[in-house]
């Protein structure tokens, strides 16, 4: 099991990236009392999406936004709604809450 954080580490709504770990870089989400874990890998030109350390959502902290072209994604299930990339997704990772810290699972 790979901790990434505690879930305190991470404002709600807000997000935390984490550029090595045994699933390369990740982000996670915090949003709608809800965590959500993914790739931090761009669908439409596999690179990285925040514009700032930690920035991975848009200014309202309703999607998760790449910063190079501005593509949109759902926070619940990472589909590309508006963007270069609609109709793909970023790709979930696999995690879990324990005593108020996230893992990645094995
Ligand atoms: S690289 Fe993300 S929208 Fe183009």
């Amino acid at each position: 099991m790979h901790k990434l954080c505690a879930i305190n580490d991470i404002a709600e709504p807000g997000s935390k990236g984490f550029d090595s770990t045994p699933k390369g870089p990740v982000f996670a989400v915090r949003f709608d009392g809800q965590v959500f874990v993914y790739a931090n890998t761009c669908p439409h030109l596999g690179i990285n999406l925040e514009w700032q350390p930690d920035q991975f959502l848009d200014q309202e902290d309703r999607m998760i936004q790449c910063c190079t072209h501005g593509a949109l994604f759902r926070i619940e299930d990472g589909e590309c709604l508006a963007g270069p990339c609609v109709g793909d997704a970023l790709t979930a990772i696999p995690h879990h809450v324990k005593n108020g810290e996230l893992f990645l699972a094995d």
